[in-house]
């Protein structure tokens, strides 16, 4: 059902600081950082020739990466994102698998302008899932 990783979203508690460790030491291409007040964070996409790095900065007093940065103040990996070709199809499949789909089940639109969905770490080998309809 799922088909390519598009990116691995990493929390950071300094986006400059890692925009700046991503493009000068890694020598990757970062994009300008974008606001996401739906999702409580500001991103950077960084780009690669075969998927994506999402650094991920607290927005606002509830960011959902708040919690996360507090038990991991050097950052972490947070997340990561697969493609799916049909988002409602995959939620009402994994579902019936007995997976837990994060907030009222219906999808928002994600960093890139495409539905998304969240599901729970602890049914995921201790990975929070994101699926992007592409
Ligand atoms: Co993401």
């Amino acid at each position: 059902m799922i088909g390519r990783l598009n990116h691995v979203a990493i929390a950071v508690p300094d986006l400059g600081a890692a925009t700046k460790l991503y493009r000068d030491a890694l020598g990757a291409t970062v994009s300008e950082p974008q606001q996401l007040p739906e999702h409580g964070v500001t991103v950077v996409f960084v780009e690669l020739p075969n998927s994506k790095v999402e650094l991920l900065e607290p927005l606002g007093e509830a960011s959902p990466i708040g919690k996360f940065l507090e038990s991991s103040p050097a950052g972490g990996m947070h997340h990561i994102c697969y493609e799916v070709d049909d988002i409602l199809a995959a939620r009402d499949h994994l579902k019936a698998e007995g997976a837990r789909v994060l907030g009222d089940g219906q999808p928002k639109t994600g960093a890139h302008g495409k539905p998304v969905l969240f599901l729970h770490p602890k049914d995921f080998a201790g990975t929070l899932v994101e699926l992007e309809q592409v």
